[in-house]
């Protein structure tokens, strides 16, 4: 487990790997604050206060941002948190860190398309669900700057368009899956017709990610309008009743992304075990060391450290950046050609 996210490492240590491991590269605002908090003991002290799940800087920061902080220098952010950390402080006990990135069906359509359908779709983990509409998105794959593959919905161009760049040996898919029904579970689900819960999915996205931004706003107006059942529950526990839900005659594939390092090791294994019981395809996008089956097969390094590993009922596939925005398709030997 990361320091950032766990919580028996002292506060200032998790602040400081979040800006040098996570932070870094994709946001310099929270690069700089947990950077800052690792070096002020008074924001530390306040921040201990929380119980130590819930002192995870992307929790803190995503609340504070949910209550207007501004993007700034860390000490302008140091004296604002100080000023609304009543308020702040009672969003992190409520919440939790759940983003919802539509983006990642990029990496997972090439697997997807690659499957025998129609499908039935199960995501665990599924946060607003957003992922769940991979034939409702458009892609443009991008081999360097060049757009080597553009993809459409069956009903014409869609309001959010994914983008990713492709590497490696990448099954082409020359059309979106057939999605015949879709479902998901959650622990904690957040409701897209909740206002509330809607600007909470937008402070989970990290400050200068506009294009995120945007590009939550027309999936969620996609989704309302095609609304999947989401049941509130332990992945473990709703699984296989799900799957028992889903039409006779189609390829049922229960997914998930990061999801399984909110789980303890004995429950990702109960997860892996179901999964190899069930009559499904199970497709696994998770960080390279969250999943055992997977990291026991692994044959090669993905290039950064943030990276996650996608895999095709345990076997590995692909490796992809953690918000969809490139996939690295690895060779038939699970090796990782040159990029
Ligand atoms: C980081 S979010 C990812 C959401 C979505 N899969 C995506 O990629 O956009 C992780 C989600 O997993 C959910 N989760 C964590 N542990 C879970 C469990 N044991 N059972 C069901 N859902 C769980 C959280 O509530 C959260 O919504």
């Amino acid at each position: 487990m990361r320091a950032s996210t766990d919580p028996r490492a002292a506060t200032a240590d998790r602040y400081r790997e979040f800006a040098d491991m996570e932070a870094r590269g994709l946001s310099a605002c929270y690069e700089a604050w947990a950077h800052g908090v690792a070096d002020d003991p008074a924001t530390v002290a306040l921040i201990d206060r929380l119980p130590a799940p819930k002192r995870q800087p992307n929790l803190v920061f995503s609340a504070a941002r949910f209550h207007g902080a501004p993007v700034s220098e860390y000490g302008e952010f140091g004296s604002w948190l100080a000023g609304h950390w009543a308020v702040v402080s009672a969003t992190c006990l409520s919440h939790s860190t759940q983003t919802n990135e539509p983006g990642r069906c990029a990496v997972l359509l090439p697997a997807l398309a690659a499957l025998p359908g129609p499908l039935a779709l199960i995501e665990v983990g599924a946060s607003a669900g957003l992922c769940l509409y991979p034939d409702r998105y458009s892609y443009r794959y991008l081999a360097g700057d060049e757009v080597e593959r553009m993809l459409h919905p069956a009903a014409g161009p869609s309001p959010v368009v994914l983008d990713c760049s492709l590497t490696g040996p990448v099954p082409g898919p020359a059309e979106l899956p057939e999605v015949v029904w879709r479902a998901g579970v959650d622990l904690n689900l957040l409701d897209l017709f909740d206002q509330a819960d809607v600007a909470w999915l937008d402070a989970l996205i990290w400050p200068e990610h506009d294009d995120r931004r945007a590009r939550l706003r027309a999936a969620v107006q996609l989704a309302r309008a095609e609304p999947a059942p989401i049941v509130r529950g332990d992945l473990n526990d709703q699984v296989e009743a799900l799957v028992a839900r889903a039409p006779a005659g189609a390829t049922v594939v229960v997914f998930h992304t990061a999801v399984l390092a909110y789980l303890d090791e004995a429950a990702a294994r109960r997860f892996t075990a179901t999964m190899h019981r069930l009559p499904v395809r199970w497709l696994s996008n998770e960080g390279r060391s969250v999943v055992p089956a997977v990291t026991e097969r692994l044959r090669a390094r993905p290039a950064a450290s943030t990276d996650f590993v996608l895999a095709l009922d345990a076997e590995p596939i692909a490796f992809t950046e953690p918000h969809g925005r490139a996939l690295h398709w690895l060779d038939e030997r699970g090796s990782s050609p040159r990029r």
